[in-house]
């Protein structure tokens, strides 16, 4: 029996059914978007090697101020985490869902060597312009290999089917005494995008820019982060409390909440006596 069968007033049952028609077209949707811009990017001959297309547009087309390569990066790399520059000297990271890399140009900066990986193609291009150790890749198909001593992964679990699935993955990569850091969505935080996602998918491309647009000059912000905020086609959030259970599951300790609205959150992998 599914969720709602058991609803006896028919016109409750009635608006179920107009919802459930309403999820299934915009599915339909989505995956209509996406085919239009996978070939789009065909067109361009850009190496689709995963087929995701999803942050695609954002990486080619928009750019911002808050993912160029500059001293501030690592000011805010550096905030976000709550760890000294010292830390991260000589350290083996990796940058999961790097995006153009603004973050790998932090770490790098602050002496550590860096492997990256992203699914959209154009922000592997861009990466690969500061770090040489940047490819294409799916989260998804990490497979378990415990040698980095820091593994950001910052923005990229709550777009994923199964966030936490993608969370065990990148727990994966980190080696005994090594830390973990996330940033996912808090709910409380999502109210101002709540309108956009529901409109999203009767946009087309020019509406999407202009609604867009609009928000920057209501809330602030820059057309790549409204625009990252609302497009993906998943939009999970979450509590602190919930990211927490995450890192103790994987077996984590020193857990540290770094900042509540996005929730920033990293932990250390212990030492196992052998
Ligand atoms: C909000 S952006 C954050 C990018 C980067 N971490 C930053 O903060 O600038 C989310 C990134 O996750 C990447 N991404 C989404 N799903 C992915 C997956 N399954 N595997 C790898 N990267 C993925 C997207 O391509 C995008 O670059």
């Amino acid at each position: 029996m599914k969720k709602g069968d058991s609803i006896k007033s028919p016109k409750a049952r009635k608006a179920i059914e107009v919802i459930r028609n309403c999820r299934r077209k915009i599915d339909r949707f989505h995956d209509w978007s996406n085919a239009f811009f996978q070939s789009l990017m065909l067109l361009r001959n850009t190496n689709l090697q995963n087929g995701n297309v999803e942050f695609e547009f954002q990486w080619a087309h928009i750019l911002s101020r808050d993912t160029v390569f500059s001293h501030q990066r690592i000011d805010e790399l550096l905030s976000i985490t709550k760890l000294e520059p010292s830390f991260f000297k000589g350290k083996k990271c990796l940058d999961a869902g790097c995006g153009n890399g603004r973050w790998t140009y932090a770490m790098l900066n602050l002496g550590a060597e860096v492997d990256s990986f992203d699914i959209s193609p154009s922000a592997v291009e861009t990466c690969k312009l500061i770090n040489a150790n940047t490819k294409l890749m799916d989260i998804n198909d990490l497979q378990s290999d415990p040698k980095y001593d820091f593994v950001f992964c910052w923005g990229v679990l709550h777009h994923l089917p199964d966030p936490e699935l993608g969370f065990r993955k990148v727990a994966s990569q980190v080696k005994q005494g090594g830390v973990l850091h996330i940033m996912v969505y808090n709910t409380e935080t999502q109210q101002n995008y709540l309108k956009g996602r529901e409109l999203w998918p009767a946009l087309n491309t020019k509406q999407r820019l202009a609604y867009c647009r609009k928000m920057v000059l209501t809330y602030g912000g820059t057309l790549h982060g409204w625009w990252d905020a609302l497009n993906p086609r998943y939009n999970y959030s979450y509590s602190p409390d919930e990211i927490e259970m995450w890192f103790k599951r994987e077996g984590f300790q020193d857990i540290v909440l770094t900042t509540r609205d996005g929730i920033n959150m990293r932990g250390v992998k212990p030492y196992i006596a052998s």
